[in-house]
């Protein structure tokens, strides 16, 4: 898949003596120190990576560790020290003015966690502001909205206003927003971070939902770490300014780059993360079976499958046989 955001060699430095920092940094001092010696904080510390086209890459780290910092780089509401940002190939840092709001309008749209709801208006009426500042005539403007809230599902809410919904819906009407100027790119800061953890479970399976129709680009931000392999295709680990591991969820299980990551990852329910398609057996030696699976079933779906049969049929992609799977080979993924 085409590269869709490149960022390379970005540094964020806040304050005010940046080239002191900035040399402390090259010089491999720690963020405190600079602090320290300086008063600035290296917020981005010369990070570099891609997300590809369709990707939901989701950014993970604990408080401070720059997560925002950076995602504000990439809508050009901080200016980076230095770096460069490509997003379809074009290097936004150098944007003149009109060139910036049609990035803004077009191509990147935000979801952050205080939903940022316009309090006055009415649900219909907020998923519309970001169409009317991009001075969409009225009559689409309504079309478009419409649609948004058919697709988040708040039919029957349309007139409502904010503080009547709660937190779930009301982050539904931020999405819907978000979404409703079709952008190339979402940028969402800890979106379910407010909401309580079945609704927070609720909006990650919608959001999983509409990538599947919409295939937006996602940069997802996040602090919690089930989220984080639950939404991403891959996951980036952020401590303090910097990346210490980017790849898919397996590739960070298999290989955790830091004991760091290590801690983090080891509660992780492998369950969710191995697929059928990733442990089957060949199905040579064995042709029936009485249950079948798709190769895409996450292991912890399959041994629901196998508690009633010892063994079942993986399918492929056009429903042909690919594998079979039984209770030692999924017990396997839990022991790793
Ligand atoms: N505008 C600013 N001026 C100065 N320092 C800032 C500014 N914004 C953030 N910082 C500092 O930069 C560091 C990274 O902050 P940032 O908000 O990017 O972290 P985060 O990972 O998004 O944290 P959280 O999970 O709490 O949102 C922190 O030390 C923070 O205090
Ligand atoms: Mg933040």
């Amino acid at each position: 898949m085409e590269k869709k955001i490149e960022v390379k060699n970005l540094v964020l430095i806040y304050g005010k003596d940046i080239p002191a920092a900035r040399k402390m940094l090259d010089d491999g001092c720690t963020q405190e120190e600079i602090l320290r010696e300086t008063k600035a904080v290296a917020a981005v510390r010369n990070i570099s990576f891609d997300v590809r086209e369709h990707e939901l890459m989701v950014i993970m780290g604990l408080s401070g560790s720059g997560k925002s910092s950076l995602l504000k780089c990439l809508n050009c509401l901080n200016t980076p020290t230095s770096g460069e940002i490509f997003v379809n190939k074009e290097n936004i840092l150098t944007y003149h003015k009109k060139q910036l709001r049609a990035y803004r309008q077009r191509i990147t749209s935000m979801v952050f966690q205080e939903f940022g709801l316009l309090p006055r208006r009415t649900v219909l009426e907020n998923i519309e502001f970001g169409l009317e500042i991009c001075k969409a005539a009225r009559n689409d403007r309504l079309q478009k909205a419409l649609e948004m809230v058919k697709l988040v599902g708040l039919e029957g809410w349309e007139n409502r206003k904010p503080r009547e919904l709660s937190g779930g819906m009301q982050q539904r009407v931020g999405l819907a927003r978000a979404l409703a100027n079709d952008p190339e790119i979402l940028l969402m800061d800890e979106p379910f971070s407010a909401l309580d953890p079945l609704t927070r479970k609720q909006m990650q399976r919608e959001l999983l939902r509409l990538q599947e129709v919409l295939k937006k680009t996602i940069i997802f931000i996040t602090h919690d770490i089930e989220e984080a392999f639950m939404l991403g295709d891959r996951i980036a680990f952020m401590k303090e300014g910097e990346f210490q591991q980017t790849g898919t969820p397996r590739e960070i299980i298999e290989n955790p780059a830091t004991q760091y990551i290590a801690d983090f990852t080891r509660d992780i329910n492998r369950g969710r993360i191995y697929k059928a398609g990733d442990i089957a057996k060949p199905a040579a030696d064995r042709r029936d079976f009485a249950s079948a699976v798709t190769f895409e079933t996450t292991v912890e779906d399959v041994m629901s499958v196998l508690s009633e049969y010892p063994c079942a049929g993986v399918t492929g992609q056009n429903g042909e046989l690919v594998g079979y799977i039984d209770r030692e080979s999924a017990m396997k993924v839990f022991s790793r």
